[in-house]
């Protein structure tokens, strides 16, 4: 397809006010005219190539409400990618999320903005490293993260997501499981249950970043905040923590603050557009924001989610051979999932 000849941005602002007014909290007035003609021409195009945009609760507001179809968190973009009739998809996140729309939905075309949009926890292992613990562990079975690669899951038995980890390892049954990559997701797990869990190493570079000190200085300036984690962090933060849980789960305990509490002060620590994200859906909730960014998710903007619409790049692919392995531990983790969500 040739180049995009793009509205004229007041023109393409004053065309676009419905949708503005789902962002007006979180992106100022002046700064739409900017945004507008990439999002009237995204919109046109997924019409156009019958596409669907899945995207992440850590993207930018400005693709998280206005182009998007579906947004949430690991697991509910994988159990939507499954679901969708549509014959691209167009996954705004990082690149597991997009292999695992492909493993679940093989016949779409699976699309990413940026094929740099790497993860911390996912190059953390390897498929030699999954085989060599099965060899020090005989029997135990290994449960990944699925912010992990398909050669990591072709290796493992069930993938589980922040959402449904505690869940799923107890529903396995057994006495001891190995559960990788993410060390402070694995202890946390491990606090929630009599499972006994054989850790990696890896760590989210974002969420590693926040400490108990400084959620305890946090508090000693505002003795009313509510602070809310992503299990990703060190164990000393979710220990300070009134919440903790995947971002799905913050989202929702927004929501009942929010409908609970006439204007409650909340610390997210998380990546730094969840809370304008959830801002944007509460408007009476205030968020103090330590802001720790996602390099990786914040490679995807929306000249670039236009430019792969345009362009069809960059495809998703994974080798069938491991594909059909790694489907197998992701498909079980969805049948596992299904009576968790509405
Ligand atoms: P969620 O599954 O909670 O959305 O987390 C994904 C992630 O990458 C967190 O850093
Ligand atoms: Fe990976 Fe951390 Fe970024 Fe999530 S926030 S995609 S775990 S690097």
């Amino acid at each position: 397809m040739s180049v995009i000849e793009l509205p004229a941005p007041e023109e393409a602002a004053a065309e676009t006010t419905s949708i503005f007014a789902r962002v007006e909290h979180v992106i100022p007035r002046v700064e739409w005219p900017l945004h507008a003609p990439y999002v009237a021409a995204i919109n046109a195009l997924k019409k156009e190539r019958n596409a669907v945009i899945l995207a992440h609760n850590y993207q930018v507001p400005e693709i998280f409400y206005t182009v998007a179809d579906i947004v949430g968190d690991s697991l509910a973009l994988a159990m939507k990618a499954k679901e969708t009739k549509a014959d691209v998809i167009v996954l705004c996140g990082v690149h597991f999320m997009a292999e695992t729309a492909k493993l679940v939905n093989p016949e779409k075309t699976v699309l990413v903005p940026d094929l740099r949009a790497g993860c911390s926890l996912a190059e953390s292992i390897t498929a030699a490293d999954v085989r060599l613990l099965r060899e020090r562990y005989p029997g135990t079975p290994v449960v990944s993260y699925v912010n992990t690669s398909a050669e990591v899951k072709a290796e493992s038995d069930v993938c589980v997501t922040s959402g449904n980890a505690v869940h799923i390892v107890e529903a396995l049954g057994q006495p001891r499981v190995i559960f990788l990559p993410d060390e402070y997701l694995a202890k946390y797990v491990a606090s929630k249950t009599d499972v006994q869990i054989i850790a990696w190493k890896g760590h989210c570079e974002v969420h590693e970043r926040f400490s108990g000190n400084d959620v305890a200085r946090f508090r000693r300036d505002d003795p009313s905040l509510i602070v809310l984690a992503h299990p990703e962090c060190p164990p000393d933060v979710l220990a300070e923590a009134d919440y903790v849980g995947s971002t799905h789960g913050m989202a929702a305990y927004v929501g009942t603050l929010a409908a609970q509490q006439r204007a409650p002060r909340v610390l997210m620590l998380t990546e730094c557009s969840m809370a304008d994200n959830v801002a944007g859906a509460h408007p009476n909730v205030h968020f103090v924001r330590p802001c720790n960014l996602c390099p990786h998710m914040k490679r995807n903007t929306l000249p670039k989610v236009l430019d792969s619409l345009r362009t069809m790049q960059y495809e998703v692919t994974v080798d069938p051979a491991v594909a059909e392995r790694a489907r197998g531990a992701v498909e079980r983790m969805l049948g596992y999932s299904a009576a968790l969500r509405d």
